[in-house]
């Protein structure tokens, strides 16, 4: 129920916090330890590659955990979209496992491969929020997400209990291969959940940003690099669902390869830059297109990227674990703008919650 909550959106977006902590605690084992069941690390481990299958908000999710798997456990990983893996089959390692990542895990595209891989004798895992789904059922390997029922049709803490879960995978599958991590995973996932805590504490300035940049325009774009690209994807299509609003999601560099065309005076554009390796190069975009009239908006971290002028700063995490922070604002930005634009947030049109055609 959504009980004082005027939508399930909003409802799911603060829920988020609890769904990272309960998730640590569930993948906790009994000395203490962040832990994926023995078998499935085995499985992922004696794998030569990975390959995530997903559509949507989870592929989004997906090419998250390709970065944490590879840079933190140091597995190749690739991801695919799952209605193009169906009738256009990469080709495959000699020793591929296959990671379905469906909230809902009736996702008839991502079902179509599992059958498929499944067939050809390779081992399959899915990721999941619904226990008993097909895909839960269908696959060797299972992971559960404990994110609760999400009611709205935009995911959102399905989509951060995707993220959490690679982090605890990656985490876990490097222990199991002697790795040093260098940090502590619980501690720094639990810190990316305080700040996910206060990131739904600044609604107002979340409103606000909506108000100023989403309020007189058709289209958006959102730009970053590296995981922050990533995140930008999500935040393209949260809001192109929600609100209508035509967005992009685009790697900062690639900009000046054509799209550029395309900014005009007060055409909006906001820059996630959480990351300090490519700080630098996020703020030349951010310039090349106020340079052509862009109503540019940054989104970057304290005392790692912040510059004066930024719109909004997150509270510090990780590196590897800004996008569970990014998610609350370009959560509560889509929802603000499809709340302006009289849009029904938790239905919007010609949209279904789980898509059982392929
Ligand atoms: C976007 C959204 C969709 C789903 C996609 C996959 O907010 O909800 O893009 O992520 O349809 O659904 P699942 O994860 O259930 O396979």
């Amino acid at each position: 129920e959504k009980g004082t909550y005027p939508h399930y959106m909003i409802k799911e977006i603060d829920e988020q916090p609890a769904v990272i902590r309960r998730l640590l605690q569930n993948y906790t084992g009994k000395d203490g330890k962040l832990a994926t069941d023995t078998a499935i690390a085995e499985a992922l481990n004696a794998a030569d590659r990975l390959y995530i299958v997903a559509c949507g908000t989870s592929y989004h999710a997906g090419l998250v955990g390709k970065h944490l798997l590879e840079k933190i456990a140091g597995i190749p990983t690739e991801v695919h979209i799952s209605s193009e893996f169906s009738y256009n089959m990469p080709l495959l390692s000699k020793k591929p496992l296959f990671i379905f990542i469906s909230q809902s895990g009736e996702t008839a595209d991502s079902r179509a491969v599992l059958v498929k891989v499944k067939k050809l004798g390779y081992p399959t895992l899915t990721m999941t929020n619904v226990e008993g789904s097909t895909l839960y059922r269908e696959a060797d390997y299972k992971m559960l997400l404990y994110a609760g029922p999400e009611i709205a049709v935009a995911s959102t803490k399905a989509y951060t209990a995707m993220i959490a879960v690679f982090s605890v995978m990656a985490a876990t599958l490097a222990t199991a291969k002697g790795l040093t991590l260098g940090f502590d995973p619980v501690h720094e996932m639990s810190l990316a959940a305080l700040a996910m805590e206060q990131m739904i504490d600044e609604k107002a300035q979340l409103q606000e940003i909506a108000r100023d940049y989403l309020s007189i325009t058709r289209n958006a774009f959102y730009i970053g690099r590296g995981l922050d690209y990533y995140v930008c994807m999500e935040a393209a299509l949260k809001l192109k669902e929600v609100s209508y609003i035509q967005a992009e999601g685009f790697a900062g560099g690639e900009l000046k390869h054509g799209t550029i065309a395309l900014i005009e005076d007060g055409t909006p554009v906001l820059a996630f830059a959480t990351q300090e390796a490519v700080n630098d190069h996020i703020r030349g975009n951010v310039q090349e297109v106020a340079a052509r009239g862009a109503h540019t908006c940054v989104i970057s971290m304290k005392d790692v990227t912040d510059r004066p002028g930024d719109s909004i700063i997150l509270p510090k995490v990780h590196e590897y674990f800004t996008p569970l922070v990014c998610a609350v604002p370009l959560q509560l930005i889509a929802y603000y703008a499809a709340l302006q634009n009289e849009c029904d947030v938790d239905k919007p049109r010609n949209l279904a919650k789980s898509v059982t055609v392929e």
